[in-house]
């Protein structure tokens, strides 16, 4: 059955002709129906239409478009940003970007459809490494490099489903041995969220300063970057496998995480000592389509990078520049997250309120800042359950049977945002602990 959303989305949202708290999709700082965004477009579309049907290397560039892209590179503090139509194609866009520098391409085997597209296009056999697992990786690289060849990694910055977040800087450490090495991450959930200026997973770890993508230039001091503990996922079908047994990957082989103390707020120094990252090259691509509340990809980079991408990716000569009213929506919205940091802290702290919440009803909850949390409880049957019990009590949790790196059960997929209140998460959190039972 397809449902309608018949709303903007948000924490409230008004689907198949009823109102649900809505914890679900990826609005997550609540822009999508916000009066300042809605009023931009209008405003835009009544002055330039609907689109400039051309390509930006035509007569495609509209105003509007051009703040969108001013908007974002003030947000990620980067010197220039490309805007077009689809995040799902920016990863593409990089990967043809950056053709000619990787001699091989590795690829987290949970990583979104959109990456796995995009590795492919190399003409590459995508070569998977386990999540999250720089062991793997290493292993991976050691097997899969002839010498002097170099490698590019590719991975989500946060997972769609599972809210991992990979583990970047052990992945520079393990690049270090291989000069030209680059690395790619698609940033669609953690843009708008993730680190001090919510400039998303580089952000997180300190390292947005060397994401420009400028080859010569990425030498940040890890040595001196503050991070989180490292949470390893533990991949519980990696001993059958090593018993002759393997199988596909699960999301229910990473729900558990092991090495840290999920509940501790310490922060270590990476020792920094065999980390020799410069040459390893930093991209990122993004979506303004989820927390920064607008549409579109965009990808923050600097003018070599930008030059590159026009005469490469084929997306600024033989692509419809992005629709007008969805540009200036975008600038709006970039401008509001920049200008407003309290809504990314209004959702640091529900973010935390429904991990904390969920942990009292006796569930696993990592802690982290992500706000997506994955439920995995039991049988397809079982989730499907609860999902209805929570949607007849005007609550929608979606199940989602399939995804990329979902398991034959399926989840729960939980997302939280920043305009939910406190007596919506302590309704959600009710109804959940009823249909738990
Ligand atoms: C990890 C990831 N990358 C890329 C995309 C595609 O972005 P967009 O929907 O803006 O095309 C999505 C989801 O929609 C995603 O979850």
């Amino acid at each position: 059955m397809c449902h309608v959303m018949q709303s903007p989305p948000g924490a409230e949202t008004v689907i198949d002709g009823r109102r649900y708290l809505y914890f679900a999709g990826t609005g997550y700082l609540g822009l999508q129906g916000d009066p300042e965004v809605l009023r931009a477009a209008c405003e835009a579309m009544g002055r330039y239409g609907l689109a400039s049907a051309t390509s930006r290397s035509g007569l495609g560039t509209t105003p509007p478009l051009l703040d969108a892209e001013a908007q974002a590179s003030a947000f990620f503090q980067t010197p220039a940003a490309f805007y077009f139509a689809s995040g799902y194609a920016g990863n593409q866009i990089l990967v043809r970007t950056l053709e000619g520098t990787f001699d091989a391409v590795f690829v987290d085997e949970l990583s979104h459809y959109s990456v796995f597209d995009a590795a492919r296009q190399s003409g590459l056999p995508p070569i998977p490494f386990h999540h999250c697992d720089p062991e793997s990786l290493a292993a991976a690289l050691h097997r899969g490099l002839r010498p002097a060849q170099r490698p590019l990694v590719m991975t989500d910055g946060v997972f769609s489903v599972l809210g991992h977040i990979p583990p970047l800087p052990d992945y520079c450490r393990v690049l270090a041995e291989y000069p030209g090495a680059a690395i790619i991450v698609d940033d669609a959930h953690g843009a708008g969220v993730l680190g001090a200026a919510g400039r998303g997973t580089l952000d997180y770890f300190g390292l947005a300063a060397a994401s420009h993508g400028e080859e010569t230039s990425v030498a940040p001091d890890l040595g001196q970057i503050a991070i989180t503990p490292a949470r390893k996922y533990v991949r519980l079908s990696s001993l059958t496998e090593q018993a002759g047994q393997a199988g596909k990957p699960d999301v229910h082989d990473y729900l558990s995480c092991r090495g840290s103390d999920p509940s501790s707020t310490r922060t270590d120094l990476l020792d920094g000592l065999a980390i020799r990252p410069a040459g390893t090259r930093l991209f990122f691509s993004a979506t303004l389509s989820k927390a920064l509340g607008g549409f579109g990809g965009i990808l923050p980079l600097d003018h070599g990078l930008l030059k590159r991408v026009r005469a490469k990716s084929h997306h600024y000569q033989g692509a419809s520049a992005p629709p007008v009213p969805v540009a200036a929506a975008s600038a709006k919205a970039l401008e509001i997250v920049r200008t407003r940091p309290e809504l990314r802290g209004k959702l640091a702290q529900n973010v935390r309120a429904v991990r904390d919440g969920l942990r009292r009803l006796g569930l696993a909850i990592d802690d982290t800042p992500v706000p997506i949390v994955p439920l995995c409880l039991g049988t397809a049957e079982n989730m499907q359950r609860i999902h209805r019990q929570l949607a007849a009590d005007g609550i929608m949790v979606p199940y989602m049977p399939a995804y990329s790196g979902l398991g034959p059960a399926g989840a729960l997929r939980l997302a939280v945002f920043a305009t939910h209140t406190p007596a919506m998460i302590a309704q959600l959190l009710d109804a959940l602990s009823r249909a738990l039972g």
